[in-house]
């Protein structure tokens, strides 16, 4: 078992219970990639301003490096027994390196070394899932695009509303999901602006650290200017999870409109049968389950950010043990994201539309209503006076189980003389979509316009990440 770091102060040895409960390698070894590259940056810092020589460093940097080696072959694996990620490192370096190992950890604390290894894992991860979603928001404006001409009917209150097109609502998700890039970028800019090394343990250190280089070589702006600041901070964590949350919830939005769109009571899209399951007993079930899961696992991400915001919400300054709470509710939110974006996007890339049944159910619920009342408007009558027309006009076809343009024309006039012939073309559902041309409306030019603009959006946040 792994020997405490602190074991001078005590005369017993932790109580095993203790030491299980209080351990957090299980969830924080993912970090030891940039818990060993922080060690490296401090190790020469310290050499740097003369606080170790430089032949402690160089044998730290080999160290790492060659546990970094081993740990890749397989030739290490990571002590279970350790306290944290942070302990195995050290203690392993020391027993590789001995006495300039035991150096490392001069003028820093595990509280700055967890605050800084956080940061450095979730912008990793941060840039991963911008990536994923932008690969989503890819597949949507191509589906779009192969569908500025599929009439549906849009819907309010799950009661069909006015004509749209399948493009028009699927770029609906595309503006969202580019808003949620947007948060993360923020995010990330955010949490990559002040770094916490050698904010010490909350009070800085006696040693005449040089913590603009540190901060400089590990990708931050500056260093955090309180130390205690420094190393109790978890907005980045919450803020992060923040912007999770909100794509969980657009991707929870979606799945629900496509469980809607697949069932038989609208059949407007079939799943490709890879991304469906069946039913034990029922022959004929294809089941929606992915999408299903999306929106299941939408609460548990919900969940995490409430654990992160409850978990600080009552914290004295500084850190506070409560907080090694942060990286499984953070790590969670992460990977359940991760996982739901790799899974949507193909599904919704093989997703097969079915525009004859969106455009049988455009044909079937007086979505044209308000083009006959705009129609009449447009001939002189007061749109209130149309309005209410036209609303009788529906109420008498669905007694007669017809649709406005089943109407004769001389049924129309009988309404009022101001119906002529051309009234066929004012609601004939495609002219309706088409129609609309203003900005930002579902009309093909206005769908495409609004794809060349996402896919600009898109452009501009690849150049961004890469500069
Ligand atoms: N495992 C700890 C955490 O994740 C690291 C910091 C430990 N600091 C301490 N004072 N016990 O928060």
């Amino acid at each position: 078992m792994a020997e405490q770091l602190w074991k001078g102060r005590f005369s017993k040895a932790v109580d095993s219970r203790v030491n299980d409960f209080n351990s957090s390698i299980r969830f924080d070894q993912r970090m030891i990639a940039q818990d060993m590259k922080g060690s490296g940056v401090h190790a020469a810092m310290l050499a740097r301003q003369g606080i170790i020589s430089e032949a402690d460093c160089e044998a730290i940097l080999g160290g790492l490096a060659s546990i970094a080696d081993d740990l890749a072959s397989g030739a290490l694996e990571i002590d279970p027994a350790a306290e944290d990620v942070h302990t195995f490192v050290e203690q392993t370096l020391t027993a590789r390196i001995g006495d300039a190992g035991k150096r490392l950890h001069t003028g820093r604390s595990r509280n700055d070394q967890v605050a800084l290894d956080i940061r450095l894992t979730l912008r990793d991860e941060s840039v991963r899932l911008q990536g994923l979603i932008a690969d989503l928001v890819r597949v949507i404006c191509k589906k779009a695009g192969e569908n500025t001409a599929s009439v549906m009917p849009g819907y309010t209150h799950l009661q069909r509303a006015q004509p749209v097109t399948f493009g028009h609502a699927l770029m609906a998700y595309a503006w969202m999901l580019l808003r949620d890039l947007g948060r993360f970028v923020d995010a990330t800019r955010r949490m990559d602006s002040q770094c916490p090394l050698g904010s010490g343990a909350l009070a800085g250190t006696t040693y005449p650290l040089d913590r603009a280089f540190t901060a400089e070589k590990l990708g931050f702006d500056a260093p955090c200017p309180n130390s205690m600041d420094g190393v109790s901070d978890r907005d980045f964590c919450i803020e992060l999870a923040a912007a999770i949350s909100t794509c969980m919830m657009h991707l929870s939005r979606l799945s629900e409109e496509i469980i809607l769109w697949c069932s038989w009571e609208f059949k407007f899209v079939e799943l490709d049968d890879a991304f469906t399951t069946g039913s034990s007993i029922m022959p004929q079930k294809k089941n929606p389950d992915v999408t299903e899961l999306i929106r299941g696992k939408t609460g548990r991400v919900y969940g995490d950010l409430n654990t992160l915001l409850v978990m600080m919400k009552g914290l004295p300054l500084a850190y506070n043990k409560d907080m090694q709470e942060d990286k499984e509710a953070i790590f969670d939110a992460v990977d359940t994201l991760s996982l739901c974006l790799t899974t949507i996007t193909p599904m919704l890339d093989t997703m097969r539309t079915l525009p004859a049944n969106m455009r049988r159910a455009a044909a079937a619920g007086f979505i044209n209503a308000t083009d006959c009342a705009d129609y009449l408007t447009k001939k002189g009558m007061p749109f209130r006076d149309a309005y209410k027309l036209t609303g009788q006009m529906v109420a008498d076809c669905i007694a007669s189980g017809k649709v406005l343009e089943e109407l004769t024309l001389d049924q129309f006039q009988g309404y009022s003389p101001l119906f002529g012939q051309d009234v066929y073309q004012a609601i004939d559902l495609v002219n309706c979509c088409e129609g609309r041309t203003s900005y930002g409306g579902p009309s093909a030019a206005s769908v495409k316009g609004q794809i060349a603009q996402a896919l600009d959006a898109l452009d501009a946040w690849e150049k961004g990440a890469k500069a």
